[in-house]
Parts: structure tokens; C-alpha cells; sequence
């Protein structure tokens, strides 16, 4: 994927054949679009540098912005109850957003979260396919359109395939809705009862795909 207009994108950031530290290092100083500025820091991917199983968020928030690892707040919370149901180990997974700097604006001393335009997502995209390319999952969790869209194109729509199991050279995908999705529902049940059944979905594929 190419840069868009004046801003340059990750791609010349990103060390070629890097593991995970390495490529860690590398996102610290990343300039490749315009959000590092008013962010606290690169917020990268973490986990077990060979995971099987993958999970994509959309960016860090508020939280992830100022303590440095992903979903470590209120979505956070969220995904960890959600996978315990589901019984996949956190700690066994490989986290990470398909943009690495929390995109705000400021309310006051709030900061609240904006979307990642097309801009940030396909200027941070290197660093998703270098992390991809990095960790070989068998299984990415695609958590949001955001995610899903950065994994399988504009085309795909969560409404539409959450759930379903795609599989593409090198590892399979599943796409659901954002845990941020479920703690704004309406009848928050019964989205959270939803979401924590295509993580059980996830699993099961997980177990059934070669290794
Ligand atoms: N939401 C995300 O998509 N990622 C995070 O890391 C935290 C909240
Ligand atoms: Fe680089 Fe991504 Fe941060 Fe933009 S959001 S500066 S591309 S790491």
C-alpha cells in the first residue's frame, strides 16, 4: 500500500527481515504520519514473539496512550473477561491495533477519541504486515471494522461476516465487533454474549487449523 498524499507512511521506519524487539525499537520513533506529535508514544504490538493466535484492535485509547501497551483500559477489561469465557490465554496471544498512536482531540483536559482516517491506516500498515510477517500467526482476530479493513480490505463488512472464518495464504482471519462496540450497545448483554461467542468461534478454529 502506498502513502497518501503529503504523508510519508511507516514503510521507510520499518526495518526489512526485523523480529518483534527489534521492530518494537524501530516503531518508537516512527514518523510516518502525522499522529506521533500530539500522542504520549508508539503504542506497538506485545505478546509471544511466535503467537498462533494474533488479535487486531483499531488504535490505542486514552489509557494505551499513556501507560504504552495495548488495551490495557476499559476495552481492555472488556476483551480480557471475553477471552477467559472463551478459554483462549491472553497471555499466549499476540495484541496489537492497526494504528499505533492514539488519534484525539482535545475537550477541555479530555482527550477523546477520533476514528483513524484512511490516512493513518494505510500510513501504519507497514508495521501490521511487518508484525504479521514477524510473529506468523495461524489465526488473526480482527476486532472492528477498523482491524478487518486493515486485513482484508475496504471491501469487507463486519455486519455482514462477523464471525466467519477467511482463509488467507499463510493464516486464517475472523472478524467481530469491537469490545468498544459492546460497551456502547444498547442491550449490552446481549452484545457482549455475541462477542464472547465469535471468541469462542476463534478458538475453535484455531484448534482445527493445522499447525
Ligand atoms: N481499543 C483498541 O482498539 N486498541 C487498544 O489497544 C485499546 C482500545
Ligand atoms: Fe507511524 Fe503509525 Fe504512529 Fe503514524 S500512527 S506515526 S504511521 S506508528
Amino acid at each position: 500500500m502506498a502513502a497518501r498524499g503529503n504523508v510519508p507512511g511507516a514503510g521507510e521506519f520499518v526495518p526489512e527481515g526485523a523480529g518483534i524487539a527489534e521492530l518494537r525499537a524501530a516503531a518508537a520513533g516512527c514518523r510516518g504520519c502525522d499522529l506521533h506529535r500530539d500522542a504520549t508514544q508508539t503504542v506497538f504490538g506485545e505478546g509471544p514473539a511466535h503467537a498462533a493466535l494474533l488479535l487486531v484492535g483499531e488504535q490505542p485509547g486514552d489509557q494505551e496512550d499513556r501507560r504504552g501497551h495495548p488495551f490495557v483500559g476499559p476495552a481492555g477489561g472488556l476483551l480480557d473477561r471475553a477471552l477467559d469465557e472463551a478459554g483462549i490465554d491472553r497471555g499466549a496471544c499476540y495484541l496489537t491495533n492497526a494504528v499505533k498512536h492514539f488519534r484525539f482531540t482535545e475537550r477541555g483536559k479530555r482527550r477523546i477519541h477520533r476514528q483513524p482516517g484512511r490516512t493513518e491506516i494505510v500510513a501504519c500498515a507497514p508495521w501490521l504486515a511487518a508484525e504479521l510477517r514477524a510473529v506468523r500467526p495461524r489465526l488473526v482476530l480482527c476486532l472492528g471494522a477498523i482491524a478487518a479493513q486493515a486485513v482484508l480490505g475496504t471491501g469487507f463488512r463486519v455486519s455482514e461476516r462477523r464471525g466467519e472464518l477467511v482463509e488467507l495464504p499463510g493464516h486464517a482471519v475472523l472478524a467481530t465487533v469491537h469490545p468498544s462496540a459492546v460497551l456502547r450497545a444498547p442491550d449490552r448483554e446481549e452484545a457482549y454474549r455475541e462477542f464472547a461467542a465469535d471468541l469462542g468461534r476463534a478458538r475453535a478454529a484455531l484448534e482445527a487449523l493445522p499447525r
